[in-house]
C-alpha cells in the first residue's frame, strides 16, 4: 500500500497534471543532446522511473539515478562530506551567478552559508512577511478592477519586487517587467545543460544551445550591479544604512573603506544568486498552484473555502501556513507533482565502496536524486499522478520524508529560502484568491519544461475579475 495514506474515498472528478510518458530505451545519443537541452524529462527511461538505483554512462561519465529515499539520505546527508555539487552545475551557474553561494564549496561556501543562513531565521522572515503581503497588494492594485495576465509573468513580478525589497531593501533596478524579462531569458536560453556542459569544456567556449542567453545575462549583471552601486552611494552619502543581507555581505567582505573591484564583484554574485535562486522557484511554485487550482473545481473550491473563513485573519502573516492548512497542503502537492528542481546532483570525490556496494563509486561519478520519479512512485504515493493537496493534511514531516519527498533538496546543501518561499507562497496566493475571481481562458494542456527550473510551456491567461466585496 502507499504509504501516504491509501486510497482516496471520494469521487469528485481530480485533476491530474501532464505527465511524460516513460521511454522504452535510452534515446540515440543526438536526440539525447537535443532534450537535454530542450527537456531532460522527456528523455526518462521506464528503469529510471521503476528501479531503486539505475546506472547510466553517458560519454563516458557514470550517474547513478536514485529513486529511494534512503539511499538518497545516504548520499545527500550522511556522506556529503565525500558528495559535493557536480561540476556541470559550475558550468551552468557560472555565468549567472559567479561566486555566489549556489557555485561553490569547501570553506567558502561554509562561511557563506553560516552568513546567508542568519537572515532565513524566523524574527527575519516575520519582517519580511509585511513585504510579501504589501507586493502582493500592490499587484492587486495595479490590476484594477479586472485584467488578462500570464500568470507566470504576474507571480515573478511580485516574486521579484519581494526577493529584492526583502534581502537588498531596494527596488528593481531599469523596471519590474525589464527584470522578469531578463531573468526569465536566462532561465529559457542559458539554464540548459549543452554538449560542451557535458564535456565539461570552460565556459567561455561558445555554447550552440545557448547562443540568446548573453544579452539577458548582461542585463541580470547590470541589475546585481545597480543594487550594488546604489548601496555603495548610499554608504559614500552617509545616508542611513538598512539591516539587510546587503550589508551583511559589505561587512563580511569588503576590507577598506570601499569595496576592490574584485569584493564588489563578489558581492555583485551573491545578490545576483540570491535573485536568481530565490524569486524563480518561488514564482513557479505559485504558478503551478494556482494552475491546477483553477483546472481542478474540487480542489479550488476548497482552497476558495478555506480563505473565505479567514481563520488567518487577526494571526501573525508568519502563521498563514497553519491557518490555512488546505491552501498550505495545495502548494506541497503542487510541488510534489512538478518539483520545481526536478533531479539534484552531486559529485563523487572519493571512492565509495559502502554506498552501492555493487557498483563502487569512484571518483567523477555522478549521483542523481530523481525527484520528478521519486515524487511520482505509485508505491509510496497513492494515485500518483493526480493533484490531490489532502495526502498533505494531518501529516508529520517524518512522515512525508519516508515517501521522498525533498521539493527543497536535503542535507546541508537543501534550500535555505524553503520558509521563505512557502511564507510568501501563501501569502501572496491568499492576498490574490481575497481580491479576485479567476478564470483560466485557454483550455489547452500547459506542460512542463525542465529549463533549469521547471517552467510551463506557453504562456498561461487567466482573467482577473475583483470580488464584488472588495
Ligand atoms: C518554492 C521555492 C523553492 C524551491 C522549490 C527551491 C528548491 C531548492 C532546492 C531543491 C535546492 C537544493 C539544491 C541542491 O541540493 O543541489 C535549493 C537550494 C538553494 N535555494 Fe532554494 N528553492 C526555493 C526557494 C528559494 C528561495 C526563496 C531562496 C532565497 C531567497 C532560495 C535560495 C536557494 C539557495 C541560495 C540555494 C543554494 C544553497 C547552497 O548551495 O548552499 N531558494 N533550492
Amino acid at each position: 500500500m502507499a504509504s501516504d495514506g491509501g486510497e482516496f474515498q471520494d469521487e469528485q472528478p481530480r485533476f491530474a497534471p501532464f505527465s511524460y510518458e516513460p521511454l522504452e530505451a535510452d534515446a540515440p545519443f543526438l536526440k539525447a543532446l537535443y532534450y537535454l537541452s530542450k527537456n531532460p524529462i522527456e528523455l526518462l527511461t521506464r528503469e529510471l522511473y521503476e528501479n531503486a538505483v539505475s546506472e547510466k554512462t553517458f560519454l563516458g561519465r557514470r550517474a547513478f539515478f536514485l529513486n529511494e529515499p534512503e539511499l538518497t539520505k545516504y548520499f545527500f546527508v550522511d556522506r556529503s562530506d565525500v558528495y559535493t555539487i557536480d561540476p556541470v552545475r559550475k558550468l551552468l551557474l557560472k555565468p549567472g551567478f559567479g561566486s555566489g553561494l549556489a557555485s561553490i564549496d569547501g570553506a567558502a561556501w561554509e562561511e557563506n552559508r553560516a552568513l546567508t543562513r542568519r537572515y532565513f531565521k524566523s524574527d527575519r522572515l516575520a519582517g519580511y512577511a509585511g513585504t510579501f503581503l504589501k507586493s502582493a497588494e500592490d499587484a492587486c492594485r495595479e490590476i484594477g478592477r479586472e485584467a488578462e495576465i500570464d500568470l507566470q509573468r504576474f507571480l515573478s513580478r511580485i516574486g521579484l519586487r519581494s526577493a529584492i525589497a526583502c534581502l537588498f531593501s531596494s527596488e528593481a533596478p531599469f523596471g519590474i517587467d525589464r527584470s522578469v524579462e531578463a531573468f526569465n531569458d536566462v532561465m529559457k536560453y542559458h539554464m540548459t545543460v549543452d554538449a560542451a556542459d557535458v564535456f565539461l569544456l570552460p565556459h567561455f567556449v561558445p555554447r550552440f544551445w545557448k547562443r540568446n542567453a548573453a544579452r539577458p545575462l548582461r542585463t541580470c549583471h547590470r541589475i546585481a550591479r545597480a543594487v550594488v552601486d546604489a548601496r555603495i552611494a548610499a554608504m559614500r552619502d552617509g545616508g542611513a544604512v538598512p539591516d539587510d543581507l546587503l550589508s551583511a555581505y559589505f561587512a563580511k567582505w569588503v576590507s577598506g573603506d570601499k569595496p576592490t573591484p574584485a569584493e564588489r564583484q563578489h558581492i555583485q554574485d551573491n545578490v545576483g544568486t540570491m535573485l536568481g535562486a530565490g524569486f524563480e522557484t518561488t514564482s513557479l511554485t505559485m504558478t503551478w498552484t494556482l494552475y491546477f487550482l483553477l483546472r481542478c473545481p474540487t480542489a479550488g473550491a476548497k482552497v476558495d473555502e478555506e480563505i473565505a473563513a479567514a481563520p488567518h485573519r487577526g494571526q501573525p502573516l508568519t502563521q498563514w501556513t497553519k491557518a490555512l492548512p488546505y491552501t498550505t497542503a495545495a502548494l506541497m502537492e503542487a510541488l510534489r507533482v512538478y518539483p520545481i528542481l526536478p533531479a539534484i546532483v552531486r559529485y563523487a570525490t572519493q571512492e565509495d565502496g559502502a554506498g552501492l556496494p555493487e557498483a563502487h563509486i569512484k571518483p567523477g561519478d555522478f549521483i542523481v536524486a530523481n525527484l520528478w520519479t521519486q515524487h511520482r512512485d505509485e508505491t509510496r504515493w497513492a494515485d500518483a499522478r493526480t493533484f490531490r493537496p489532502e495526502r498533505f493534511l494531518d501529516r508529520t514531516d517524518a512522515v512525508i520524508r519516508q515517501g521522498g519527498y525533498y521539493p527543497f533538496g536535503i542535507g546541508p546543501r537543501g534550500c535555505i529560502g524553503a520558509q521563505f518561499a512557502m511564507i510568501e507562497a501563501v501569502i501572496v496566493l491568499t492576498t490574490l484568491l481575497e481580491t479576485f475571481e479567476m478564470k483560466l481562458l485557454a483550455s489547452d494542456e500547459v506542460r512542463p519544461q525542465w529549463r533549469g527550473t521547471l517552467r510551463p510551456d506557453r504562456p498561461i491567461p487567466v482573467r482577473l475579475r475583483r470580488r464584488a466585496i472588495h
